[in-house]
């Protein structure tokens, strides 16, 4: 029963915004999140007076790019500690270009491994000779600790 109740309050959200979001909403509902309760609310508030004015006032929360990680870590503690200590994470705080959770993961839909491989060579199209040895990246580096050593 409350788990019902939940899951009823969970995906309230989530039809407040369909309505006008109809790209976001079907791709947040392929996502494992989706059935674990995560929806529009828990990334960006509920939004009302952006629902209100339809779309004319800005909704609650978009994060910037560097605010991604924290804004996932808050339910991947683990994830971000581990991606804190990169150089990933070092050259987006210095405003670069550079790998945050939502590149690798997708922002409202789950990104394949295989996807996942096809994002680190578009930003790493150049590797050293060591790389060649086995087809997958992630064989040998970790995804979130990069090389260890
Ligand atoms: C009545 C229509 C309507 C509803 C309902 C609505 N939105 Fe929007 N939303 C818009 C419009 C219009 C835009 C601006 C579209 C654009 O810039 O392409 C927008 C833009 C956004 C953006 C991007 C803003 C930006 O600056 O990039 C986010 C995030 C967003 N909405 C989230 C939500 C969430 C979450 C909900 C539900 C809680 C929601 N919206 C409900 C109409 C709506
Ligand atoms: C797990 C977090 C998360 C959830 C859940 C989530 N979003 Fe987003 N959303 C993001 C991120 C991250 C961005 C990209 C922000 C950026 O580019 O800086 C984004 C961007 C957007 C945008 C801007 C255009 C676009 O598609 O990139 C809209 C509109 C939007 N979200 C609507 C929604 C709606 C509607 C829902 C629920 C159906 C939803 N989001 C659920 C994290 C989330
Ligand atoms: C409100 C909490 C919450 C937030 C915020 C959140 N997640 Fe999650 N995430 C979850 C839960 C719950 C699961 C499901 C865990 C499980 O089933 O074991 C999950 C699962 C995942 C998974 C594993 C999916 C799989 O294959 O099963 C990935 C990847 C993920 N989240 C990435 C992200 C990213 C990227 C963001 C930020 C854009 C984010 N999460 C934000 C709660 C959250
Ligand atoms: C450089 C790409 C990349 C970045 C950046 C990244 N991830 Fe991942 N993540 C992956 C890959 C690859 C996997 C493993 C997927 C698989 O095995 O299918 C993964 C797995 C996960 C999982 C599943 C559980 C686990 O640990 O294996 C979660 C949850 C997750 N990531 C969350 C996050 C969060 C939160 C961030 C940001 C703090 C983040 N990721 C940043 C690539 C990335
Ligand atoms: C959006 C671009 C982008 C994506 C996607 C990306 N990276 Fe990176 N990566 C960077 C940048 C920028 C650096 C830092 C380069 C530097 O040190 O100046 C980096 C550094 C690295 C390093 C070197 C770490 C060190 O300590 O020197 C490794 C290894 C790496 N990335 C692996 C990966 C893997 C594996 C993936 C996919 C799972 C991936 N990257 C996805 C941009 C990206
Ligand atoms: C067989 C193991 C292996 C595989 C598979 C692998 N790497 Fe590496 N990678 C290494 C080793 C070892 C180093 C350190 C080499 C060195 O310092 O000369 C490295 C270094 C790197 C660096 C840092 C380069 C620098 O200039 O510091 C990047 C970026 C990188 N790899 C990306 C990738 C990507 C992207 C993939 C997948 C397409 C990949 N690697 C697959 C073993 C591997």
């Amino acid at each position: 029963m409350t788990l019902l109740l939940l899951l009823l309050l969970a995906q309230q959200p989530h039809q407040l915004c369909q309505q006008c979001h109809t790209e976001p909403a079907s791709d947040v509902q392929s996502h494992p999140h989706f059935a674990k309760g995560v929806s529009c609310d828990a990334c960006h508030g509920n939004s009302e007076k952006h629902r209100e004015a339809s779309g004319h006032a800005a909704p609650d929360r978009i994060a910037t790019r560097e605010q991604i990680p924290p804004l996932c870590g808050t339910c991947h503690p683990n994830q971000l500690k581990t991606y804190q200590a990169t150089r990933h994470w070092a050259v987006l705080k210095a405003g670069e270009k550079s790998a945050q959770c939502a590149t690798c993961h997708g922002n409202h839909s789950l990104k394949s491994a295989k996807a996942t491989q096809v994002t680190c060579e578009r930003c790493h199209a150049t590797r050293p000779a060591a790389c060649a040895a086995k087809p997958q990246c992630t064989s040998c580096h970790q995804p979130h600790g990069l090389l260890k050593h």
